[in-house]
């Protein structure tokens, strides 16, 4: 088992009756979603993907990423939300956010589209001058601005650079299978293309080609990420709360949050979870937080965060609980070195391996928080492997959709994500947008 969950450190905050008491809206929620009767029922491709999917793309994908290995020093990944942050969350963890500076095999990998900036377009620019680039735009709607501005810059760059019949054979995108500009385009220029499957929202699908391709160009085992989900999807059939810890995960969520815990924060002690922290918050911020409900999903890392928001979770309004994710084995050993001078009188620890250090800071930190009021909630992953990966993702999602149904909501929807793109859009003169333009500008004065 990768991924196993510890209450030991919860019992002052829900009891054991608690957990009894709520089994029968988990077992609703494990119905709704297991029948697909629930709200968002046509999103849920996400469920069996770990086993069900186009197994002649997953070819062609490591086939892509291997091409690309071969012809290019940058790969420049173009999408945002869900159609960027699980590729860069595995790649920072299973490699290391500090991969581009200790890749040898395999291109430096860059991202874009994710902003709105001109400071990041006209330095990465700079970055690819006298380089090989290719790119991989991601967006299932294909109509998304932040990207499709992005792809026009890159297009153009790799067609000055190689000419248009070059850099066909460099401009890789994953989008609908039919539908929208992007796909209508790729078709027409020739370009290779993965699909967004029809059935898998932005936020759940880091296993499809929108993750997969970014992730195998970095060298990253995708099979084993594959694995490790859907033996997790195995794990996690019974709905009975002593014997499924993803669905008591979303349980426990439930219960801190009828009691004030309004805000849930990822603990990382690493830093390479930092991008895995935030595509957990996209996924839970973005399919519970709607209705004038739901959690607030936020993290820290420590203990780097411990001498900044430690002082507030200590201390602060006692709404918050937190989510420790502790990855067990490390793949490296650092013991702390000897000097026979002592100056800074840290001989006590010399011989001593960080990695236990680190796991008495999280000890320490644990129980001080736990006295502090804040509940604290233990996941232990094995280790950094992309399996032990694939199972955690697969977790998170399960137990995202279960404590979505539990709250009420539809987790697989995102209406709120609208309102400020129909308000850019008048304001920057879109065709159509007229009247709200006028009435929106009169409201900026
Ligand atoms: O989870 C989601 O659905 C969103 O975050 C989308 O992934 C994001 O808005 C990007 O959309 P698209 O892939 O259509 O460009």
């Amino acid at each position: 088992m990768s991924v196993r969950l510890n209450t030991n450190y919860l019992s002052s905050f829900v009891s054991a009756e608690e957990l009894t008491n709520i089994q029968p809206q988990v077992n609703v929620a494990h119905d709704l979603l297991s029948s697909r009767t629930g709200a968002g029922n046509d999103f849920l491709g996400w469920t069996t993907l770990p086993v069900d999917y186009d197994k002649e793309e997953f070819a062609r994908i490591k086939i892509a990423a291997e091409k690309i290995k071969k012809s290019c020093d940058i790969f420049i990944a173009i999408g945002i939300g869900g159609s960027y942050l699980g590729a860069r969350a595995v790649i920072e963890f299973c490699k290391s956010p500090l991969y581009n500076n200790l890749s040898k095999d395999t291109p430096d990998i860059y991202y874009a589209g994710n902003n709105i900036s001109a400071f990041a377009i006209d330095e990465l620019l700079k970055i690819c001058e006298g380089k090989d680039i290719c790119i991989n735009v991601i967006s299932k709607s294909g109509t998304t601005t932040e990207p499709a501005v992005a792809f026009r810059v890159f297009r153009a760059l790799l067609e000055q650079k190689y000419g248009v019949e070059g850099a066909r054979e460099r401009i890789f995108v994953t989008t609908d299978k039919a539908r929208g500009t992007l796909k209508h385009f790729s078709d027409e220029a020739g370009y290779e293309t993965f699909v967004v499957p029809d059935d898998v929202g932005g936020r759940f699908s880091v296993l499809t080609a929108v993750g997969l391709l970014p992730i195998a160009v970095a060298g990253i085992d995708i099979d084993g990420l594959m694995k490790g989900a859907a033996d997790a999807m195995e794990a996690y059939k019974n709905p009975d709360l002593n014997a499924n810890d993803c669905y008591k995960y979303a349980a426990i969520r439930n219960i801190l949050y009828r009691k004030g815990k309004s805000t849930e924060i990822l603990v990382g002690y690493e830093p390479y979870q930092t991008m895995l922290s935030e595509w957990w918050k996209q996924l839970y911020g973005e399919s519970e937080g709607k209705d004038q409900r739901g959690i607030f999903p936020a993290s820290v890392i420590f203990s780097t965060d411990l001498h900044s928001l430690g002082q507030y979770i200590q201390d602060g309004m006692r709404n918050l609980f937190e989510t420790v994710i502790s990855v067990e084995e490390s793949p490296v050993a650092y013991p702390i070195p000897h000097d026979p001078a002592n100056i800074d009188g840290l001989n006590f620890l010399s011989g001593m391996d960080l990695n236990q250090v680190k796991r008495t800071a999280m000890q320490a930190t644990l129980l001080a928080h736990v006295d502090g009021g804040v509940p604290n909630l233990l996941i232990e992953l094995h280790d950094k492997s992309a399996y032990s990966l694939g199972y955690l993702i697969y977790f998170f999602e399960l137990a995202c959709a279960i404590s979505g149904y539990m709250l009420g909501v539809n987790p697989f929807n995102q209406p709120g994500v609208e309102a400020y793109k129909k308000n850019m859009f008048a304001l920057l003169g879109k065709p159509g947008y007229e009247d709200m333009k006028a009435e929106l500008e009169a409201r900026l004065g």
